[in-house]
């Protein structure tokens, strides 16, 4: 049995031939276990901790090819040296000797054997292991929680969105090997900024090198596919003691291609595989636009201007107009302001609105909270801030413990939602393109371009037109007297 054992062990490379082979070995075995025990740990753990999935499918693998690499290097030295002691005569076909050695030494045989093993449980553990880190890389969960504090703001907002089964790399990377490699660069470079504090708050948007959207959003929704007419319902509240509810029921003119004349019209017209619309952004955050061009087929049929006085300095780039200019928070979806947050809150059950004047003391403690509070305080404080307000502003107006300890409640997920002062990330900070949100309905969104003012040679101007996006059903009325159709879409109330 020992002798046995003895036989196994003779016929193995000598590992302590040297410093290298030996600490190569080390290396390789620590970590080649240590990649064997995290992937049946996330095997059987699923959600592990992901600092340390990220040590078992990134660090360890990079540690055990390092490992390798010395142990080869340490064998090739080693071989080397012994050459050089020996003094061998010429061999007229080197290969046809080593081979004819090879099979007369039992201990080349084993050799021959071992390293073929080895070279297979290598392939086995680093193709594991290499598939494991890039499947890991582009998990929601590595982008989302590797980088916390950064990617916080983003991860939230995506996972109570509509796309929060749509991985990040669909929308920010695409198919394709060049751009996953060039993610990966990127990525390592971000990583870097972020191990380093080096990093900018709030993370810039528009993100400037994002894939065309024919790329990513089109993967899933493609503009031939129809959407037609369809109805939208806005909810506020107002300021008053019953919080009272009203109503604009709009026909949004969606359009896109009409399945019965292959045209495109409405407001997906923009993205029509026969225009093109480009513009100049003014400024970094592509909120103000000058000269503005549509291309059919590929020739220039019209150029609106906009007034002299908003045009000067030189653009900051020319961009194609594609999903991404409208719908630029499809996923990463803040409140565009403490009303409209309070607004969809109560829309959505989360403040009661039966409780008196809960609408205007809750806009009133969010607005006064602004963005430094911390977030971890966000409870407590609204709740001491909503029994102040009562007391000073409604003094008759009975709050209870229980109601208050809701609303704040209520009030510190807006909040958590919303703001981020680590990030810098506070109301207006990612305004919404799609429409003209925003308490004023000044020169947002649509109205970047849709203002009168963008006017080209024969007089047109891109319109402003009320009725050209939308039309009105109903405007600001009590849902209960919205008519009967309308009033069993909105089931809420
Ligand atoms: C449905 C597509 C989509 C998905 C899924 C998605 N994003 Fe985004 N993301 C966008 C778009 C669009 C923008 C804004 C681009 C612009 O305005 O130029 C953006 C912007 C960002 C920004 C820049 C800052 C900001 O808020 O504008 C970060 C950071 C970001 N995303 C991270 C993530 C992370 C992390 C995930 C996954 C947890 C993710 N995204 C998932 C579409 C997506
Ligand atoms: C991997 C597929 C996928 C990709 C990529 C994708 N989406 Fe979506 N999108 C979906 C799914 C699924 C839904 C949810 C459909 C539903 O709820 O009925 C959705 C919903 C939407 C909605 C409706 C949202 C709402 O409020 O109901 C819009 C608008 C939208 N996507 C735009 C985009 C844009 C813009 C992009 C690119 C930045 C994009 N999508 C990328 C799959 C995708
Ligand atoms: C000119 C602005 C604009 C552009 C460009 C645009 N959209 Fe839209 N899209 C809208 C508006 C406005 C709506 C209606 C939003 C609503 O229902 O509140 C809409 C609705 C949608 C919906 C349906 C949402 C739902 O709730 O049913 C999808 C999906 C969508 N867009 C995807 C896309 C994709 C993909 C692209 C790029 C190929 C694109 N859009 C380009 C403005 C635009
Ligand atoms: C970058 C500039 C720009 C932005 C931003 C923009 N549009 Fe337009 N839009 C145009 C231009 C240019 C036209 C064509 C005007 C013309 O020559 O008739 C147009 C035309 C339209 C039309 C008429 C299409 C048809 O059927 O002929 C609708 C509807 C429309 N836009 C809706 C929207 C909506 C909704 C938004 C915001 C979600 C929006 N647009 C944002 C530039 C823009
Ligand atoms: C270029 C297209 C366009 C034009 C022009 C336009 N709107 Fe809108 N409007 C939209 C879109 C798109 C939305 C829906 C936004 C969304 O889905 O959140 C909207 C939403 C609204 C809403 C509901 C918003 C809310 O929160 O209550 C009102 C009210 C409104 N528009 C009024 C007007 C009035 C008044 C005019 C004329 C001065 C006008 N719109 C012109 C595109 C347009």
């Amino acid at each position: 049995m020992l002798k046995a054992f003895g036989k196994i062990v003779g016929v193995f490379p000598s590992f302590w031939a040297n410093w290298m082979t030996l600490l190569g070995t080390v290396i390789t075995t620590i970590s080649g276990f240590s990649i064997l025990v995290s992937l049946v740990v996330t095997l059987v753990a699923g959600g592990a901790n992901q600092y340390a999935l990220a040590v078992g499918v990134l660090v360890m693998p990079a540690m055990f090819i390092g490992g390798l690499i010395l142990t080869s290097i340490g064998f090739i030295y080693e071989t080397r040296r012994k050459e050089g002691r020996r003094d061998q005569g010429p061999v007229d076909n080197a290969f046809r000797e080593a081979f004819r050695l090879a099979m007369q030494s039992r201990r080349a045989r084993g050799l021959i054997i071992f390293f073929a093993l080895a070279t297979l449980v290598n392939v086995v553990l680093i193709g594991g292991a290499v598939t494991t880190a890039l499947s890991f890389m582009d998990s929601p969960k590595f982008c989302g929680e590797f980088c916390h504090t950064v990617m916080q703001p983003e991860y939230d907002t995506y996972r109570q969105s509509p796309h929060s089964r749509v991985k990040c790399v669909q929308c920010h990377i695409g198919p394709g090997a060049s751009w996953a490699v060039k993610a990966k660069v990127d990525g390592l470079r971000q990583v870097w900024g972020v191990m380093t504090g080096n990093y900018s708050t709030p993370i810039p948007s528009p993100v400037r090198e994002l894939r065309p959207a024919r790329d990513t959003c089109q993967q899933c929704h493609w503009p031939s596919h129809f959407l037609g007419n369809r109805i939208s319902f806005f909810t506020h509240f107002d300021d008053d003691e019953e919080n009272s509810p009203s109503v604009t029921a709009l026909m949004l003119k969606v359009g896109g291609m009409s399945p019965k004349t292959g045209k495109f019209h409405g407001i997906h017209w923009h993205v029509s595989d026969e225009v093109e619309i480009r513009y100049e952004a003014l400024d970094e955050k592509r909120e103000k636009v000058g000269r503005v061009q549509v291309y059919e087929k590929g020739e220039l049929v019209r150029e609106y201007l906009p007034p002299k006085e908003e045009a000067s300095g030189s653009p900051v780039e020319v961009r194609t107009m594609d999903c991404v200019d409208c719908h630029n928070r499809p996923t990463h979806v803040f409140d565009q302001s403490p009303k409209l947050a309070v607004d969809r809150a109560m829309f959505q059950g989360l403040l009661n609105r039966e409780q008196p004047y809960l609408h205007k003391a809750a806009v009133a403690v969010l607005e006064a909270a602004g963005g430094d509070l911390e977030r971890d305080k966000a409870e407590e404080h609204f709740d001491a801030a909503l029994a102040a307000y009562y007391e000073k502003e409604f003094p008759d107006t009975e709050l209870s413990a229980e109601e208050r300890a809701k609303a704040a409640d209520g009030l510190a997920k807006l909040y958590h939602l919303n703001i981020y002062p680590d990030m810098k990330i506070v109301w207006g900070v990612h305004p919404n393109h799609l429409g003209h949100r925003g308490e004023e309905q000044d020169k947002r969104g649509c109205f970047r371009c849709h203002n009168d003012e963008h006017e080209s040679s024969d007089g047109k101007v891109i319109a402003m037109d009320c009725d050209l996006c939308h039309d009105f059903l109903e405007e600001e009325v009590a849902p209960d007297e919205l008519p009967e159709g309308l009033r069993s879409l909105l089931p809420e109330f």
